[in-house]
């Protein structure tokens, strides 16, 4: 049954919500005040550096992590309420993978992704779970491999294994904490793209814990930028990489090189609103004025080039340049 009020104004479906959400381990604040909602078929990307309480947010997402505050409400059904049986109900709904896949090494591939389904006291050799069993192998391009044994896996293999397993108690939900981080870059790409895959096709919302931009900028719809246990953003990546932001430009390593000291420096964002508008050369034209290219950043998400430019503007030219980025709602802010 679907409550009308786990709909938002735009019709979309809150899967997870996190509401004031405060974790301490005695002294040590970890989590504080941390609320936001992930909506069903989100991609959701929460990153921040090491020690920054992602992991640990994700493990409250699931029950496996109580909390002392707030609430985490995970398909309409508040956690810290249920009881033992009734959370364990809804950590079925919730497969998760890490970063070192956490695979049995004495079982091979079909007896790995079988373990949820023993721990339900389900039969995996069952017609309907050797089914199943062999549509996630396909699923994640294991056919040939099911007897194989983990020793005999590379990285990406082993963590499509740890995919397939998460899967086979059907989740409406994938918990992602770290699960490229010890790939190497084209395995990753190979790993985000089955996770999208997934996403489409079996209607899994995604949450992915990382402290890599890429993965947030390849697959990713919303994200939440953490920092010593506080959420500083929320939003999609292209806003929140492409903006302002100092910390997160801090965090990416946007670092601005030397400029020129005379004239207007200016960093202009191309965002999704405007990235298709030849603003560059339109500018010139316009203006009838001629600038310096000093600095720039493309970068592909999901498909789109965005990122941002600082050009050097003669001062005489600032008051024009100013007027035309307003009029035509392109960010920019001038740097010292
Ligand atoms: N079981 C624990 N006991 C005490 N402190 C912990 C425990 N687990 C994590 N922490 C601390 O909580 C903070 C956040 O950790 P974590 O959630 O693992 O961060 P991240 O995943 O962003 O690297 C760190 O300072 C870490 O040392
Ligand atoms: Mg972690």
């Amino acid at each position: 049954m679907i409550r009308a009020d786990v709909y938002n104004l735009k019709g979309t479906y809150k899967m997870i919500e996190i509401k004031n959400l405060y974790k301490s381990y005695e002294q040590l604040e970890v989590l504080n005040d941390i609320s936001f909602n992930i909506d069903k078929g989100d991609i959701f990307g929460i990153i921040g550096q090491s020690g920054a309480g992602k992991s640990t947010l994700l493990r409250c997402l699931n029950g496996l992590e109580t909390f002392q505050k707030g609430e985490v409400i995970v398909d309409h059904q508040p956690i810290s309420s249920l009881n033992k049986k009734e959370l364990s109900y809804i950590q079925k709904e919730m497969g998760m993978i890490f970063q070192n896949f956490n695979l049995l090494n004495r079982l091979n591939v079909y007896d790995n992704i079988a373990l949820p389904l023993k721990f339900w006291k389900q039969n995996p050799k069952s017609e309907e779970n050797k089914k199943r069993i062999d549509e996630l192998l396909k699923l994640v391009g294991l056919e040939d491999k099911s007897q194989a044994y983990p020793r005999q896996l590379s990285g990406g293999q082993k963590q499509r294994v740890a995919i397939a397993r998460a899967l086979v108690l059907n989740p409406k939900i994938l918990l992602c904490d770290e699960a490229t981080s010890a790939l190497d870059p084209q395995i990753t790409r190979d790993i985000l793209n089955l996770l999208q895959k997934i996403n489409k096709e079996l209607d899994i919302t995604i949450v992915v814990v990382t402290h890599q931009m890429e993965v947030i900028k390849q697959i990713c719809n919303k994200v939440a930028f953490l920092k010593d246990g506080h959420v500083l953003s929320v939003g999609k990546p292209e806003d929140l990489f492409v903006g302002p932001d100092k910390e997160i430009q801090k965090f990416i390593g946007d670092d601005i090189e030397i400029l020129p000291t005379t004239g207007k420096n200016i960093k202009l964002f191309f965002t999704n609103n405007n990235a298709k508008s030849h603003t560059i050369t339109d500018l010139a034209r316009t203006l009838n004025i001629d600038f310096d290219i000093c600095q720039g950043k493309l970068e592909n998400f999901r498909g789109s080039m965005l990122g941002s430019l600082i050009i050097n503007v003669e001062l005489a030219d600032y008051p024009a340049v100013q007027q035309y980025l307003n009029d035509h709602q392109i960010g920019w802010e001038e740097i010292g």
